[in-house]
């Protein structure tokens, strides 16, 4: 069991689903019962690459499946502005079915799912480990509005997907905003005014976007859970490249899911170490 937690397990590709135009999900064949939740991540290495820390997009117990969500390259300075040059979404995405993988995990806090009425922001390959949240949800007979955002259109993943489980989907682009003087937060505070219930909410994002939709969302009372990212050596809270000031909480392991009330007055929003365990500005975010 515990050389299950720690070591890499081999896994064969059993499907691969183009969720948008530059986004792609790998279902993978683990032959193991692996108890997942949304909001848990594996760590995957591609051997003379690297290894990365990957949320989970899918799990289906019964056929020992799981899955995650990769995009192949984003412009500089990249879609992964944690660890821009690692390759392994790079070899990842060209690989095809019957193809094998390495990972082990999964690890991580996830998400609760609190309250009937639910809101779920996600943006591009972020919004991974919130769909499968919401398909979660819906299991459990909640009502769920997802906003998907992304740069372009054909950049916003999961409508499909998420209509089919009964979701209510609202797409946003960032070329739309552009066009409307309107910001994100702008949009979602106009969103909560209309709607008359919203018992929790949901972030995965750029925490360029997701700090002021906090903000927003704590100026309504809203409980949120919000997907933090940060460099993820180790995975299993050994190395403390991931810890949060002032608290010390180790994204990998008391996170990477943390609640509106664990990241006030944190770091969150401000800045966050790179993998040298220095503090540096969220800038250029993507
Ligand atoms: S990545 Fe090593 S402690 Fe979190």
């Amino acid at each position: 069991m515990i050389r299950m937690k720690y070591t890499h397990f081999q896994c064969k590709i059993a499907e691969v689903i183009q969720e948008s135009d530059v986004t792609r999900s790998f279902l993978l064949d683990t032959s193991k019962n692996l108890e997942v939740s949304p909001g848990q991540f594996v760590m995957v290495w591609v051997p003379g690459k690297s290894e990365k820390n990957i949320p989970l997009s899918y799990a289906a117990p019964f056929e020992q499946r799981v899955g995650f969500t990769i995009k192949k390259k984003a412009p500089a300075p990249s879609i992964c502005e944690i660890c821009n040059s690692c390759g392994v979404c790079e070899e990842i995405f060209d690989m095809k079915i019957g193809d094998t993988i390495r990972i082990r995990g999964p690890y991580g806090n996830g998400f609760t799912i609190q309250g009937k009425n639910l809101l779920m922001f996600g943006h591009e390959t972020r919004a991974a480990p919130l769909v499968f949240l919401a398909e979660k949800a819906r299991e459990m007979s909640r009502k769920v509005t997802f906003i998907v955002a992304a740069p372009t259109e054909n950049r916003l993943p999961f409508i499909q997907r998420l209509k089919d489980s009964d979701i209510e989907v609202l797409s946003l682009t960032e070329k739309e905003l552009v066009k409307d003087p309107m910001s994100t937060e702008e949009m979602v505070d106009e969103f909560i005014e209309k709607k008359s219930v919203v018992d929790a909410a949901y972030l995965s994002a750029p925490e360029r976007i997701s700090k002021p939709l906090l903000d927003v969302l704590g100026k309504h009372n809203i409980p949120t859970q919000v997907m933090v990212e940060r460099h993820i050596h180790c995975g299993v809270g050994i190395c403390g490249e991931c810890v949060i000031d002032p608290t010390g909480w180790r994204a990998c392991v008391e996170g990477p899911v943390f609640s509106d009330v664990s990241l006030r007055d944190s770091e969150f929003g401000k800045y966050r170490r790179h993998s040298l365990k220095k503090s540096e500005i969220q800038k250029g975010q993507k």
